[in-house]
């Protein structure tokens, strides 16, 4: 299966490093051999369709802190340049999401499906933003769209509500959704200042380049996005999210919560509304977990409520999700 890889950051190089490690059993148990035959990002970009020599592409990065060097050449292609022009059958798509304009990642991902490649991504900027629209230029192009790793990052969150659950109607869920909030509020219960915790979170690289991302709630409303789209069959974009973050929390907040026996979390939840906001819950719940998990409750109409907890990112947690995606697109290519 010929691959483009939009990006090579951290996920872009946790995916390079996965398929090296895995190749053999990929192929061994799934009949899967991918093959990388175009990297690009910001810093320049590698073509091969032969398929690219992903060790040496990741010491280029190391090294050189690009791929440019890779084949020694003066001129890259660009990015839509190696969509149109290079032969694949999937893109990945990893740049960094927005919720502006979803660039660069829109138009990566339009141009793919519009060119017949499926396409796997993890940057949820599009979908936050037009997720209806983009279904139904997948259905249109007769291309898959596969994105688990945008919600939860490794755990399986988006698969277990569509399919785990199938015949079941799911009636509401509520979940925390986003890291590197429940971090810092955490720290907060912990006896932190919002400050000292925010620094300690971007100390441990947690936070986004854009801190705002995380801090007011647009991360969150993302996936909310994402989860009413795909689970409840709504067809909403981030416009449609009550949204609040957690820059207002104080410490005396987290203090009354806990003398009530709750803890104050960033819940993003799904009910007759679409609310991401802050929020009392109690210490019991099995939903108030802490650090930088994620957890999501199902409330169900025959099957009651689940709860599912795990880490939300990570480079190597994301790119599993793709290899994920990578092996249910193979499987639908296969059935079909
Ligand atoms: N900034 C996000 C978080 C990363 O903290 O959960 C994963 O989407």
């Amino acid at each position: 299966m010929r691959i483009i890889l939009c990006g090579f950051g951290v996920v872009g190089q946790n995916f390079a490093k996965l398929l090296l490690s895995r190749s053999e059993d990929l192929y061994a148990k799934h009949g899967l051999k991918p093959r990388i035959v175009g990297v690009f990002d910001s810093t320049g970009s590698a073509a091969s369709s032969a398929g690219l020599d992903l060790n040496r592409l990741l010491e280029m990065k190391k090294k050189y802190g690009s791929i440019k060097k890779y084949h020694n050449k003066e001129k890259d292609a660009n990015g839509l340049e190696m969509i149109s022009g290079l032969e694949a059958e999937v893109l990945i798509e990893t740049t960094t999401s927005n919720y502006k304009d979803a660039e660069p990642g829109m138009s990566h991902i339009v141009n793919a499906m519009k060119n017949g490649l499926h396409v796997i991504t993890v940057n949820k900027g599009p979908l936050a933003l037009a997720f209806p629209s983009l279904f139904e230029l997948a259905t249109y192009n007769q291309v898959l769209l596969r994105f688990s790793g945008t919600v939860g990052g490794g755990t399986p969150i988006l698969d277990y509500a569509k399919n785990s659950l199938r015949g079941e109607r799911i009636v509401s869920f509520e979940g925390i959704l986003n890291g590197t909030t429940n971090y810092i509020l955490t720290n907060m219960a912990n006896g932190m200042t919002f400050k000292a915790a925010l620094a300690d979170a971007k100390k441990k690289g947690y936070v986004e380049a854009d801190p705002s991302l995380d801090i007011d709630g647009f991360d969150a409303a993302a996936k909310l996005v994402i989860l009413a789209n795909w689970i409840m069959d709504m067809k909403v974009t981030i416009k449609d999210i009550e949204r609040k973050g957690i820059s207002s929390v104080t410490t005396a907040d987290v203090k009354k919560a806990a003398s009530r026996k709750c803890a104050v979390k960033l819940i993003a939840s799904c009910d007759r509304k679409l609310v991401v906001a802050p929020k009392e819950i109690l210490l019991d719940d099995p939903l108030c977990v802490n650090g930088t998990l994620n957890a999501i409750t199902f409330n169900s109409e025959h099957s009651g409520q689940q709860t599912i907890i795990g880490r939300g990112a990570g480079g190597m947690e994301t790119a599993s999700s793709i290899l994920r995606d990578l092996l249910d697109i193979k499987q639908e290519i296969s059935r079909n």
